[in-house]
């Protein structure tokens, strides 16, 4: 069907941009996905490719995920047939994450996190291979899901007498 390529491939869109993006076949791996966030509203768009996106008049550049780090700690393990992924970070107005999303080689679920929530999600297994998560004030990070580990069914769910044991450890290891 040309129509629906013509939809896919659109070379106008590196005209607005000025600069040339070398997308080809951007639907073989979402793995390759890209994040836009808006710095003035917030606006989250999800890519599969590098695209040319304007919000409030400016041109977003794609962001670079870090992998995660101390203050951005991501904790993984299965529940059933889900990836129960919660993120050690505050979520105060100022400084919270704002989404997380699941990626597999052709399928992406997002969810998006507001202040005063809980930085956490659960995610359908199928296929996923990295977790992607946004700080409004440190960027985007991603953490690969690690065999043997991260799909590991987990003996309980998160409850008040795990919280402990991770304050616990807290104190006793920085
Ligand atoms: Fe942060």
């Amino acid at each position: 069907m040309a129509s629906h390529r013509l939809k896919e491939y659109n070379p106008d869109t590196e005209l607005i941009s000025g600069n040339t993006i070398k997308n080809a076949n951007v639907s073989a791996n979402m793995l390759r996905s890209k994040f836009y966030v808006c710095p003035v509203c917030g606006n989250v768009i999800h890519s599969m490719g590098e695209a040319a996106i304007q919000c409030h008049g400016i041109l977003l550049s794609p962001l670079e995920a870090e992998t995660s780090d101390e203050q951005h700690m991501i904790f993984t393990e299965r529940i059933e047939d889900e990836y129960y992924v919660r993120i050690d970070h505050e979520m105060t107005k100022s400084h919270f994450i704002s989404f997380m999303a699941a990626v597999s080689s052709d399928n992406i679920q997002m969810l998006k996190l507001y202040p005063e929530g809980n930085a956490e999600a659960r995610f359908k297994i199928r296929g996923v291979k990295k977790i992607f998560f946004y700080c409004n004030r440190d960027g985007l990070f991603s953490q690969d899901i690690v065999k043997g580990i991260d799909d590991k069914e987990s003996e309980y769910y998160y409850s008040d007498e795990r919280k402990e044991l991770e304050e616990t450890a807290k104190k006793l290891f920085g």
